[in-house]
């Protein structure tokens, strides 16, 4: 078995997986109560928060499995990018569950964990293009290979997940925001209001969404006696116009990233969505429908694979495992946790070993 942990921002999660590739366990442990009271994540509350739920979430999780922790052949860890103090909670924990066993300990990149995480029980292979939307990052890389991936387009200030958080805190609706809006949402008209596409029609595919974040900010406050009727349905066209919005600009930076992409790999016929904001209904069936206008596949993981998890960090290492990527443990050892790591730095160290 392979073991997974998951620490870099406010999940604590953990998963064991066989060498063929079979999810024994996963567990996640949330946060949400803490955080709530600030309205947002606190770092440091975060890394204490991981202290305390890790160890009783790996023990559990070993019973649910059937297996002991001699079973182990390799310990893979979330290593970075993410929160510093959380980050060091899973990768600490983890090394020491290697070197107690003298195994092998992975570091695996966040980021890369959510890129490879589509492939896993799918028909899917290389290449794909992939959409990255999390809390953090907002990305389209083509995937030739393993370690081969190529950044086509990004945020150019926040992030999709960060954008969706700022604009339910605007609509007041609490913490965790992406989720909230969406049902928000569900009971809103989408063309209520008329806001910004930014970026669209721009030929590349890099994002911006702060210009709709301040659009969204200006309506809140001119429609604030509306908001505060409960019995108005201005707080649902709203959050249904927002994320219209959001559909839109993801199908015209599609376009763009898939004549990007197909310059590199010209049979390229898969788009994949990962991260958390990959688990909107509304934005995964808008990207199916605009997937196939590009003579283009959808591949979505299942929504718990796409926030936060152990089962990706497992799958990621076991792809290293079984692909022979696999340090001596003194070197695992020593490898840093890493707050800032570009996934397309992987293949720029791989480039410069080779
Ligand atoms: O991938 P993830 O769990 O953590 C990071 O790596 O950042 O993504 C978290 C982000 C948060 O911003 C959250 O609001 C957003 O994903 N999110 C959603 C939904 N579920 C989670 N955004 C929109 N709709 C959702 N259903
Ligand atoms: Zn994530």
């Amino acid at each position: 078995m392979i073991l997974g942990i998951e620490t870099s921002c406010d999940d604590t999660a953990a998963a064991l997986i066989t060498q063929d590739g079979t999810c024994l366990a996963h567990k996640k442990a949330s946060q949400i109560d803490v955080h709530k009271a600030w309205g947002g994540i606190v770092p440091n509350l975060a890394a204490r928060e991981h202290t305390n739920l890790l160890p009783p979430l790996i023990e559990q999780l070993f019973d649910d499995a059937g297996g002991a922790v001699q079973d182990l052949k390799a310990v893979a860890a979330t290593c970075g990018p993410g929160l510093i103090g959380s980050l060091l909670v899973g990768a600490t924990f983890g090394k020491a569950v290697a070197m107690g066993l003298n195994i092998p300990f992975l570091s695996i990149n966040h980021l890369e964990a959510h890129g490879l995480v589509p492939l896993y029980k799918t028909n899917l292979t290389f290449p794909y293009l992939l959409l990255l939307i999390s809390g953090g990052h907002t990305q389209f890389f083509l995937m030739r290979d393993l370690e081969d991936y190529h950044l086509l387009g990004e945020t150019l200030d926040d992030a999709l997940g960060e954008a969706f958080d700022k604009v339910a805190r605007l609509l007041g609706l609490g913490y965790p925001g992406g989720p909230a809006l969406e049902e928000c949402a569900q009971t809103g008209n989408p063309q209520a209001f008329s806001l910004p596409a930014p970026l669209k029609g721009r030929p590349d595919c890099n994002f911006s969404f702060s210009g709709l974040k301040t659009a969204m900010a200006q309506l809140v406050t001119r429609h604030k006696d509306a908001l505060a009727d409960p019995s108005s349905s201005c707080q649902a066209d709203m959050a249904a116009s927002f994320q219209a919005t959001i559909g839109t600009v993801l199908e015209d930076r599609l376009k763009y990233a898939v004549t990007l992409a197909r310059k590199r790999a010209p049979t390229l016929a898969h788009l994949v969505i990962s991260g958390g904001v990959a688990a909107n209904q509304n934005l995964r069936n808008r990207l199916h429908k605009a997937a196939q206008q590009n003579s283009m596949k959808l591949t979505v993981p299942p929504a718990e694979w796409c926030t936060d998890n152990g089962l990706m960090v497992a799958w990621a290492g076991l792809m290293r495992y079984k692909t022979g990527r696999v340090p001596a443990l003194k070197d695992a050892l020593a490898f840093e946790p890493r707050a800032r790591w570009p996934l397309a730095r992987i293949t720029q160290e791989k480039e410069v070993m080779s």
